[in-house]
């Protein structure tokens, strides 16, 4: 059996507190990912190998962080002798990060994001069985030849594209923005060959290498909302002299992306600065599908924050020197 390697980036499922009766006061990100695994029973004799890649609340995510896990998971799926990837990760920019990956990676093994909501000191914590599964399921999409981004949460394997988390402090706090997951493991098992539910997602293939920018163009999010009268755009795009000046805008619209008319105004006063605006909703479920006559690129499915990472990249490859 080939390995399956375990990334830690901290999170909840690293948490500890000191006070189980109330699971919720809690320091995210304290426990090495080898005590994580160490907790689980079930993965004791398997051939795993973990590393800690970073160990941070995921509200702090960013850049460097992301950097460093790509550059992880660029070698270490490139052995041999790896089948897969388990990314343990806060569940606060999960979402984000998933979007990230599945942009990147070739598709070509599995890379299973895992996360908790309760920490490794609750009594009843959920980290523990989310592990479990996680290296369960990047077993079983290996064994089926599949390979790509998903994320594994509360029983249930979603699709790194449109994961994301939908309830403050539910143990069942993601789903798929409206797609159903790829597998639920409640009854069935981690399935094998033909039990997923639905098709692997295929990843964007950008490549690891479009992280190598020490520093990524500045993409901002706005709200549309009563009384959005773009004040807030018209402050971003002031500080547009400084180094690292705003290139891009996500708005959150209401409904299917709709815009306060002064909000709007404001928006083609920053375009017409140079800024490339996206609209996205502010809505948890369907996003925001293109329309004859868009003026603004539409986010399709993705939620606002996701859409942030994707316009980020969409900017790194109009900087990308043609070869
Ligand atoms: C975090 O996102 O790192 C903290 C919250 C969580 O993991 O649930």
């Amino acid at each position: 059996m080939k390995n399956v390697v375990i990334l830690g980036t901290g999170g909840t499922i690293a948490g500890t507190g000191t006070d189980p009766t109330r699971a919720w006061h809690y320091v995210a990100a304290q426990r090495h990912i080898g005590e994580l695994v160490a907790a689980v029973p079930e993965l004791a004799g398997e051939p795993l190998e973990w590393e800690q890649v970073a160990q941070v609340d995921s509200k702090d995510m960013g850049w460097p962080v992301w950097q460093a896990l790509t550059a992880a998971l660029a070698r270490v799926l490139a052995r041999e002798d790896v089948a897969g990837v388990v990314v343990t990760h806060g569940t606060d920019t999960l979402e984000e990060t998933a979007w990230l990956l599945q942009a990147l990676h070739d598709g070509g093994k599995p890379v299973v994001l895992t996360a908790a909501m309760r920490p490794a000191t609750a009594p009843d914590a959920d980290g523990p069985g989310n592990l479990r599964d996680a290296v369960r399921v990047a077993r079983a999409a290996a064994a089926d030849g599949l390979g790509g981004v998903v994320a594994v949460m509360a029983g249930r394997v979603w699709s790194g594209a449109a994961v994301r988390k939908v309830h403050s402090h539910a143990i069942d706090a993601f789903d798929g923005g409206g797609e159903a997951p790829l597998a639920d493991l409640h009854d069935a098992g981690v399935p094998l060959a033909s039990g997923w539910s639905r098709a692997w997602p295929v990843c964007g293939g950008l490549g690891w290498a479009l992280m190598s920018v020490p520093v990524p163009p500045r993409v901002e999010v706005v709200m549309s909302h009563a009384d959005a009268d773009g004040w807030v755009v018209d402050a971003l795009c002031a500080r547009d002299a400084s180094p690292r000046g705003l290139r891009g805008l996500v708005v959150a619209g209401t409904g299917h992306g709709t815009l306060h008319e002064r909000l709007e105004a404001a928006l083609r006063r920053a375009e017409a600065r140079g800024v490339v605006v996206w609209r996205s909703t502010r809505v948890a479920c369907g996003g925001v599908l293109p329309r004859d006559g868009d003026h603004w690129s539409a986010a399709g499915p993705m939620t606002a924050a996701q859409a942030r990472v994707a316009l980020v990249l969409d900017l790194l490859q109009r900087q990308r020197p043609a070869v």
